[in-house]
């Protein structure tokens, strides 16, 4: 099935960390497209205004088709209920951030591993269709190879990137122990509207879009060489709907890279940003950034391939990098206060 036959053909859709930004954009899509939707949060890193603006986006009619359920999912009650009745679930109710997880592991284990266990069990015991879940780039860990290529994973350098690995893990023996289908998706580094630009764990491109706005410093962690495989928000959005509809026998129960397939640097990406933001602030034309240290936990390169979740889903990334920073920053530039 394609994506836009979905439109006449509602199915129900569970979507943990609805209130964040990815959870957010997939709700405003699968609302879009007429579907009913569930969407579980507790509030932990995510926020009402962005459920907010998606009611306002696509009106109050689209709206009625979404259930709002305020709870945890360290609470296996609350994901049972929530899990009944559905056809997919997309799980990505998590606690992001590598640096936020070196200051807190156990709070980190708790919601993506316990968490993780408690809406597997309850979407595997309501018999849903799929459950596609959140993976990660960073379970590449130290692994030096280039592109990345699913198999090929080393050792996690964070506990942020141990629990992302456990996830698949449990995945994989759900699979063989009760037959469940799962699949999880390695996101490289999403970026897009309603990505969060405050607090001390706000992801790179938020940060950069909010402190060039704001006219205060950039900073780069090492010498900005370090490059990424930056994903524009619709693209994910794409591969998880893809993921629920791939009828190919072989699709589930596997891993998937999800990105562009590009790689940025740092500095790269700094004058990007700049330059976007300039068109609106001519004063910050002539910034630079502040280098300062390496940051512990961090991954020097990293880029896909996306070619697995070509054959096997069907992915095709429409987005580049620079049309979701053009896309990125009309959001910023209207939404930063
Ligand atoms: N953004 C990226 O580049 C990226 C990269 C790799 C993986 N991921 C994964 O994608 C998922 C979504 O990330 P995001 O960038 O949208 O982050 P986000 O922080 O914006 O969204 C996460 C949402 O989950 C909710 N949540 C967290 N713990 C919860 C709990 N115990 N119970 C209920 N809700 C809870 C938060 O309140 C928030 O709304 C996460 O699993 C994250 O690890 C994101």
């Amino acid at each position: 099935m394609n994506i836009e036959d979905l439109k006449t053909k509602p199915h129900r859709w569970l979507v943990t960390g609805c209130a964040g930004f990815i959870g957010s954009n997939l709700i405003e899509t699968l609302l879009n497209l007429n579907q009913k939707v569930t969407g579980l949060d507790n509030f932990s890193t995510g926020f009402q205004y962005n459920l907010d603006e998606v009611e306002q986006s696509i009106g109050k009619e689209k709206w009625q088709n979404f259930t709002f359920i305020k709870a945890d999912i360290r609470d296996p009650e609350a994901c049972t209920k929530a899990c009944e009745g559905q056809d997919f679930v997309l799980h990505q109710a998590a606690l992001g951030s590598v640096p936020r997880s070196i200051a807190d592991p156990l709070l980190t284990n708790e919601n993506n591993i316990t968490g993780f266990l408690n809406m597997l069990v309850a979407a595997k015991d309501a018999k849903v269709k799929r459950f596609v879940y959140a993976a990660s780039s960073s379970t590449y860990g130290d692994h030096p190879g280039l592109p990345k290529k699913e198999d090929l994973i080393g050792k996690p350098l964070s506990p942020y990137a141990v629990t992302k690995y456990v996830n698949e893990l449990y995945a994989d023996v759900f699979a063989t122990t009760y037959g469940f289908k799962t699949i999880g998706l390695r996101y490289f580094n999403v970026f897009g509207k309603r990505q969060d630009p405050y607090g001390a764990y706000a992801a790179v491109i938020p940060l950069w879009f909010s402190s060039l706005i704001k006219k205060t410093d950039v900073f780069i962690n090492g010498d900005g060489e370090t490059s990424r495989d930056f994903c524009y928000i619709d693209n994910t959005v794409q591969a998880n709907i893809k993921a629920c509809l791939a009828e190919n026998e072989n699709a589930a129960n596997q891993v998937y890279n999800v990105a562009f397939g590009e790689r940025t640097t740092l500095n790269e990406l700094f004058y990007l940003i700049k330059d976007l933001v300039a068109s609106q602030f001519p004063e910050i034309k002539t910034a630079e950034p502040v280098y300062r240290d390496f940051r512990p936990g961090d991954v020097r390169h990293s880029l896909a391939d996306i070619s697995k979740a070509a054959d096997l889903l069907g992915y095709k990334p429409v987005y580049s990098v620079r049309k979701g920073l053009e896309l990125a920053a009309n959001w910023y530039i209207n939404n930063i206060k």
